[in-house]
């Protein structure tokens, strides 16, 4: 157990949008991460509140509404489901994972836009926006196609280009037209909301200064970078889908909303205020967003830096009125900036992008149907796009679920628990410990030092193999000292080495419940254990003020699971184990890929 006074942290993994099922590129780099973060600072005594939910609003939930045939909230409604069940399944130990279409998370974002405007961070401008001639609607951003002003490539939206990654605007589009007909928008004047940016430059800058040898460097290269050219930002669009500007004149009109990414940030806040709610202590959110020594961490794929430590801290200080301009904070308090911001790089697969439009995705509900869980939650933390763009292929998934997974770990637990079952029937007593005894057990009860040390600064990577390097030392020792030859010649010996091996299994399943809660479970079992030792999330129905249900993954998390080696107790009955993990025949390989070609042939998908 750490020794340390438990502490407040905040996991903030992003927030999906509700516009599709999700595919394991959305989970592998930040939510099972985010995840694993988690779970290891619960063992280790410090108070975690892990709080996410669906991103509802915004042009991405319209054009897919709009493809499906219905209306943005009946889309919002079924994916809200969907992906609360895809996350639930991935054993994602949110204390709530809600929604952005929520009461509570549009009075919260509209407290955040009064109280940023009341220190006079929100400014209006006149714009140029788009409008189709033949309906005379508005065109969203995303509606937009034309050629980048900057890289010339042809396919650029109108709010960015996927080829170079500049943000843009449709004005600037060259030969710009409209994604649903073809015809060529026409540009009118219209008035927009801008968070004042540049009022932040210098608190930001010192801000980001000071986590220099903290944050990964590339997240930190890349927000001092973006300090460099700071501009008012659009906080509104000509929408009629998000949260209304709260602010005379505007609160009622049908046409304009607060844009998507301002509220979905806010989601972490107003999701807080929501567990708090429902917890029966509505302020209990604030030991997390306001104590000087509460700790945050955000998880989130590359593309979402900029929003994450820039634009939200800009909010954040706003607010809280620190900026250029001063001010007072609003009737929140004011709230903490993130502690880090961790950002991992993208999966693809098969050496193509992930898209579901083109079907080069392996959705989570199929993956899950076919494998295990901690197969996949393994092969995230040792082969996720942690730090560099990572090719998922299927062959390589087949064979770290097999040479690693269960040659390694499944194998010790099995051989360790069975002949121990066989031979005695429970857990035996030790004699003496000779130096081989004491140096591997010794090394065992070391990892959790080290392990620990990897999964607070968020090296996932390291920290599972760590782990499995350990794992491999153990095994080492089994087949070394061979109890199955000592069975007659010296049986006290053989059990001596059994108990040995049995404590190493008891280590390895603790190391390993962070990134294998569940599997991790059933060892605890199979030892003897009662109870929950890592918990799961599960799903409860709850339902806004006005009776519309909606499902929220939460849970306890209050197992008996602590990080730390403790001792086995002798006499606790064993029987026969099940093979914990299942090998994969490697010929499933071809079967997947057969799949993906087969999605990949079809005509409109
Ligand atoms: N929905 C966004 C995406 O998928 C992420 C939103 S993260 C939040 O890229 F911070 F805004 F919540
Ligand atoms: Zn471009």
């Amino acid at each position: 157990m750490s020794s340390s006074a438990p502490r407040h942290i905040l996991a903030a993994p992003a927030w999906p949008y509700a516009n599709g099922p999700r595919h394991i590129g959305h989970v592998s780099g930040f939510g099972l991460p985010c995840d694993m973060f988690s779970r290891y600072h619960r063992m280790a005594g410090d108070k975690v509140l892990m709080v996410s939910g669906t991103d509802e609003h915004g042009t991405p939930i319209q054009v897919q509404a709009d493809a499906e045939g219905v209306t943005a909230r009946e889309l919002a409604d079924r994916y809200n489901r969907v992906i609360a069940e895809d996350l639930a399944g991935l054993g994602m130990s949110y204390d709530l994972f809600t929604r952005t279409t929520t009461r509570n998370h549009y009075a919260v974002t509209q407290e955040i836009f009064k109280g940023l405007y009341d220190n006079g961070y929100i400014l209006t401008k006149s714009t140029l926006g788009a409008v189709s001639p033949s309906t005379g609607r508005t065109l969203p951003d995303r509606y937009i196609e034309g050629t980048c002003p900057i890289c010339g490539f042809d396919g650029a939206r109108g709010d960015q280009c996927d080829n170079c990654q500049n943000q843009l605007d449709p004005v600037d589009l060259i030969n710009p037209r409209s994604k649903i007909n073809g015809e060529t928008p026409v540009f009118v004047e219209t008035e927009q909301f801008f968070l004042d940016l540049p009022a932040f430059a210098d608190v930001l800058g010192t801000w980001l200064q000071s986590k220099s040898g903290q944050w990964r460097p590339n997240v930190l290269k890349f927000s001092l970078n973006l300090l460099g050219d700071l501009q008012p930002r659009a906080i509104t669009r000509d929408l009629d889908w998000g949260v209304p500007i709260p602010l005379e004149g505007w609160l009622d009109r049908a046409d304009k909303r607060i844009y998507v990414w301002f509220d979905a940030v806010i989601g972490y806040l107003s999701a807080s205020i929501e567990w708090a709610r429902r917890s029966g202590d509505p302020d209990a959110w604030r030991a997390w967003w306001q104590s000087p020594d509460a700790l945050s961490y955000y998880f989130m794929g590359k593309d979402n830096i900029v929003f994450h430590s820039e634009f939200w801290p800009a909010m954040l200080l706003g607010y809280g009125g620190t900026g250029t301009k001063g001010g007072r904070p609003g009737s929140l308090g004011a709230l903490n900036l993130p502690s880090e911001v961790v950002s991992s790089e993208f999966l693809t697969m098969e050496g193509r992008k992930f898209s579901s439009s083109r079907s080069i995705v392996i959705y989570v509900r199929d993956f899950l149907s076919r494998y295990d869980v901690d197969a996949l939650r393994y092969y995230v933390a040792v082969a996720g796009p942690e730090s560099q763009d990572t090719d998922f292929t299927w062959t390589e998934f087949i064979r770290r679920n097999n040479d690693e997974l269960v040659a390694n770990w499944g194998n010790l637990v099995n051989r360790s628990v069975s002949f121990a079952a066989r031979n005695i029937g429970s857990i035996p007593q030790a004699g003496q410990f000779t130096d081989e005894d004491r140096a591997i057990l010794e090394r065992s009860a070391n990892a959790f030092a080290s392990v620990g040390d990897s999964l607070a600064r968020c090296r996932f990577k390291n920290a599972i193999t760590e782990v499995m390097r350990t794992l491999a030392e153990a095994n080492k020792y089994l087949s070394d000292q061979a109890p199955w030859k000592l069975r007659e010649s010296d049986p006290d010996r053989m059990k001596t080495i059994l108990h040995v091996a049995l404590q190493l299994v008891d280590d390895g399943k603790t190391l390993l419940t962070p990134f294998l809660p569940s599997s991790s479970q059933r060892v605890f079992e199979l030892l003897g254990g009662e109870g929950t030792w890592s918990d799961m999330p599960r799903i409860d129905e709850v339902s806004e003020d006005d009776g519309r249900p909606y499902p929220v993954v939460t849970g306890s998390y209050s197992g008996q699971a602590g990080w730390g080696s403790t001792a086995i107790k002798p006499g606790t009955p064993l029987s026969q184990p099940t093979p914990l993990f299942a090998k994969i025949d490697p010929a499933a390989a071809e079967d997947e890929l057969t799949r993906l070609r087969g999605y990949d042939t079809e005509p409109g998908s």
